[in-house]
């Protein structure tokens, strides 16, 4: 029986795993951590993270050929393919400071590996890493070989959050680099054996190891692309009268583009795309290329100023000061169907409403009052460490309480600002929401989810990203 080990039982590890194991009746799957509650998470019924559908593929496979575990020496000196899918956060200091990745967890990861393993293994990189990250890992693994034969493969997961059981099942293509020699391609056909169980042939690619590295950071790129160049579109929209909307729906239309990925928000969030595209623009400074670095730079910068875009919005409009009024935050995930809140755009929004001295009442259906805490206290980047190595927060913020749903949050406010794309937030009961509101009444949709003109007619001041404005903020300052 082929025994597969993943070391990091995250958002990657967890339903990557599972899907493998409910797929693959004939192989052991263990997944191991070093983080004891993720793990007694996983081995209850309580499962460690909210993605549609995944409790159901885990529950027909634990106990049977899938298991977790933190025994991760045992399972994997035992396994004969590794997956390593653990934290790959940015560096906050020394060398490459706020851009460059930090692989301690995985280089610590391939030190374990090569202490413990008796026989020849397999080890694939399923972290976002660095390109040539697979050189360094070679380095280390042979370094310590003790006549042990390694082959690194790159096998970047493309999965994404909310949808991530659908797109494990049936993805666009699977991609597996690795070395091109004889012992290399051996085993590129080995982890293919693996997905074949249920991918057809002609959706996994094969490249060499430095292409399957730097895919996956050009995807993320690229599509976090998309997002601000539909955002830096719906401020020049609301500039001149066009409907953002209209304006992507007719881009969308030419096939050479497609409709995906266009809609204008807040701002985009979740822990890869920010991350990677950092990573990116020091791959590209270490190679002397700063033009190119600039470029991509400026696709995180779009993205600040969304969010500040938002909250100035949110101040002028608000006779230009959010003092000590109560604001509802309607969602805090960084979109819907998760409850993973890492690089949130709420985060920004609430910080500058904080900054501005206003009072938060926060409703999310799938994020923990102590988790929207713990990211309000947080430093950057200090989010991406394993949950037992991050600084606990002493105290909450004051001036914000967290609602159990979005009446709650809504009651005696001035203004919703709605931040997550959750489906409730369309069919709230609006009239009663504006009744129970200080006039006055304002919405900040932040995710284009609301009917304007519905609202409108309630008696609200609607503000929608990229759409005509509201006569209200016409002589409103707009920009950040
Ligand atoms: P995560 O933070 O949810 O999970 C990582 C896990 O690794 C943690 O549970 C941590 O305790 C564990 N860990 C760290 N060092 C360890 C060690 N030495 N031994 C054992 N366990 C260890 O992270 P997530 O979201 O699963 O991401 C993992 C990687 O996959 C990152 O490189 C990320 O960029 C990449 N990725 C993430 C995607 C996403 O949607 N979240 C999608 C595609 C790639």
């Amino acid at each position: 029986m082929v025994k597969i080990c993943c070391i990091g039982a995250g958002y990657v590890g967890g339903p990557t795993m599972a899907v493998i194991a409910l797929n693959c009746p004939s192989i052991e799957v263990v997944v191991v951590d070093i983080s004891v509650t993720r793990i007694s998470a996983w081995n209850s019924d309580q499962l460690p993270i909210y993605e549609p559908g995944l409790n159901e593929v885990v529950k027909q496979c634990k106990g049977r050929n899938l298991f977790f575990s933190t025994d991760i020496e045992k399972h994997v000196s035992e396994a004969d393919i590794i997956f390593v899918s653990v934290n790959t956060p940015t560096k906050t200091r020394g060398l490459g400071a706020g851009k460059a990745a930090d692989l301690a967890y995985w280089e610590s990861a391939a030190r374990m590996i090569a202490d413990v393993s008796k026989s020849n293994k397999i080890v694939v990189e399923k972290s976002t890493v660095p390109v040539k990250t697979a050189e360094a890992i070679e380095r280390i693994l042979t370094h310590n070989s003790k006549g042990i034969k390694y082959q690194i493969l790159s096998n970047p997961e493309f999965l994404a959050e909310g949808t991530a059981i659908q797109d494990l099942f049936k993805p666009d293509r699977v991609l597996i680099g690795g070395r091109e020699t004889p012992d290399g391609l051996k085993a590129i056909q080995a982890l293919k054996d693996v997905y074949a169980h249920w991918v057809p042939e002609d959706r996994i690619i094969t490249t060499n190891l430095w292409s399957a590295e730097l895919s996956k950071l050009a995807a993320n790129a690229f599509l976090a692309q998309r997002i601000s160049s539909v955002n830096a579109m719906s401020a020049l929209c609301e500039a001149t009268g066009a409907d953002v909307s209209q304006v992507s729906h007719a881009v969308g239309k030419d096939s050479r583009i497609g409709p995906k990925f266009l809609n204008a928000s807040v701002g985009f969030g979740g822990s890869c795309f920010q991350k990677d595209i950092l990573n990116l623009v020091y791959i590209c400074e270490c190679n002397g290329l700063a033009e190119v670095a600039n470029y991509w730079k400026q696709v995180i910068k779009v993205n600040d100023y969304q969010k500040n875009r938002f909250v100035n919005r949110v101040v002028s409009s608000m006779f230009n000061t959010v003092s000590g009024k109560k604001i509802g935050i309607m969602g805090f995930a960084f979109k819907k169907d998760t409850g993973d809140t890492r690089e949130t755009p709420a985060i920004d929004v609430c910080k500058g409403l904080l900054g501005d001295k206003a009072r938060l009442s926060i409703y999310d259906p799938q994020v923990t009052a102590d988790q929207i805490q713990r990211d309000l206290t947080m430093n950057k980047f200090d989010w991406d460490h394993p949950i037992h190595l991050q600084p606990m927060s002493p105290t909450g913020v004051k001036q914000v309480s967290i609602a159990w749903d979005a009446y709650e949050a809504s009651k005696d406010a001035h203004a919703l600002c709605i931040l997550t794309e959750w489906d409730e937030f369309k069919t709230l009961d609006y009239r009663r929401i504006f009744d129970n509101m200080q006039k006055p009444a304002f919405v900040f949709d932040g995710r284009n989810v609301v009917n304007v003109e519905m609202l409108r007619d309630i008696g609200f001041i609607v503000y929608s990203i990229g759409k005509p404005l509201d006569p209200w903020l016409k002589n409103m300052p707009a920009v950040a």
